[in-house]
C-alpha cells in the first residue's frame, strides 16, 4: 500500500455495489494482507469473511468482513487502527467498503462471527465493487451526516495547548499526516479527533460527542484508532519516523475530552 494521501482522498463509504463477486485474485490478496495487519497496542484481532450477509443500508453485495477480539482495555482504538488498514488496502484494490457499527442486525453478525462471551465484534463492512450510481437511500444517508464535509484543519489541530490553533501552513512536514486524519471516516461523521503538537510529539485526544457513550464498544474510540492509523502510515510514507507512546502530557483539557495516545516523531 502506498500513496496514503491518494487512498484517503479517494475513499468514501460505499453502500451501493454492482453485484459482481470479488475476483479470486482480489480475495486472495485481501486474505494475505489481513494476515499482516498489526496494531500499536499489540492486541490480537481475528478477521473473518462472511458470505451471504446483509444490512439495511447496503445493496449489491452479500459478502462482508467482520473482526473480533477479546474484551480488553484499548480494544476500540486497536480495532479502529487495524480495520482501517483493511479498508485502505481494499481501496487500493478498487474494492468498496463502509464501516458499519450500528445499522445492522448485530446478533446475526455476532453469530456468524462465532463470538464467545469474552469477545467483541465492534464493526463489520461489506466488500464488493462500487456501483456507478449510488442508491437513493445512500444519497440521503450521506446528506444526513454531511458525509462530504470535514472540520477545517485549524479546528482540530493545536500547538502546545488547546488555546493555540495550528494552521495547515504552519504544520510543515506534519501537514499530510494530519490532513489524512482530518479526512478520515468516523461514526456519524463526528470527527472526534483533536491533535496537539508539542515539540516532537503529536498528542491525540478524543472530543466526546453528546449522545455517544463509551461502552464496551465505543464508536468514537474506534474513530480515534482510525486517526492513529492515518497519521502513522502517512508519516511513514513521508519519511517521518514515529514512536507510539501512551503518556498523557500535562495539557489542560475540557471535561468532554479524553487523552488517547501520542506519537513521538523525528522529521
Ligand atoms: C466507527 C464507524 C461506524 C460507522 N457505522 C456506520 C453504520 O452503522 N452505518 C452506516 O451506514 N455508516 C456507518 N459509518 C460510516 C460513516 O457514516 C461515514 O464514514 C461518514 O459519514 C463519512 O463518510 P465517508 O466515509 O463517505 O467519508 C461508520 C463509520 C465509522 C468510522
Amino acid at each position: 500500500m502506498d500513496n496514503m494521501e491518494k487512498l484517503v482522498r479517494e475513499r468514501r463509504s460505499v453502500r451501493t455495489f454492482d453485484g459482481r463477486e470479488l475476483t479470486a485474485e482480489d480475495k486472495e490478496k485481501l486474505c494475505n494482507y489481513i494476515a499482516s495487519i498489526d496494531n500499536p497496542y499489540g492486541l490480537p484481532i481475528e478477521f473473518k469473511l462472511l458470505p451471504q450477509m446483509g444490512c439495511p443500508v447496503v445493496v449489491g453485495t452479500e459478502l462482508y468482513i467482520g473482526a473480533k477480539m477479546k474484551y480488553t482495555p484499548h480494544l476500540n482504538e486497536a480495532f479502529g487502527y487495524a480495520f482501517e488498514k483493511l479498508v485502505l488496502y481494499a481501496q487500493s484494490l478498487g474494492i468498496g467498503t463502509v464501516w458499519v457499527g450500528g445499522t445492522m442486525d448485530r446478533g446475526a453478525f455476532e453469530k456468524a462471527m462465532e463470538l464467545s462471551e469474552d469477545e467483541v465484534m465492534p464493526c463489520v463492512s461489506p466488500l464488493g465493487y462500487p456501483a456507478n450510481k449510488m442508491s437513493v437511500r445512500e444519497k440521503m444517508m450521506r446528506k444526513g451526516v454531511k458525509a462530504d464535509s470535514r472540520f477545517p484543519f485549524e479546528e482540530i489541530t493545536f500547538r502546545n495547548s488547546f488555546d493555540t490553533p495550528l494552521t495547515a501552513d504552519a504544520a510543515g512536514k506534519l501537514f499530510l499526516p494530519i490532513e489524512t486524519v482530518r479526512l478520515a471516516p468516523s461514526a456519524v461523521n463526528k470527527q472526534p479527533w483533536r491533535i496537539v503538537v508539542a515539540d516532537d510529539v503529536a498528542h491525540f485526544y478524543m472530543q466526546r460527542s453528546k449522545n455517544f457513550n463509551g461502552g464496551r464498544i465505543d464508536m468514537q474510540k474506534i474513530d480515534m484508532g482510525i486517526a492513529l492509523c492515518h497519521f502513522e502510515l502517512t508519516a511513514k510514507e513521508q519519511g517521518i519516523s514515529t514512536e507510539f507512546v501512551f503518556e498523557e502530557p500535562n495539557i489542560p483539557k475540557k471535561d468532554d475530552m479524553e487523552y488517547i495516545a501520542s506519537y513521538k516523531f523525528k522529521i
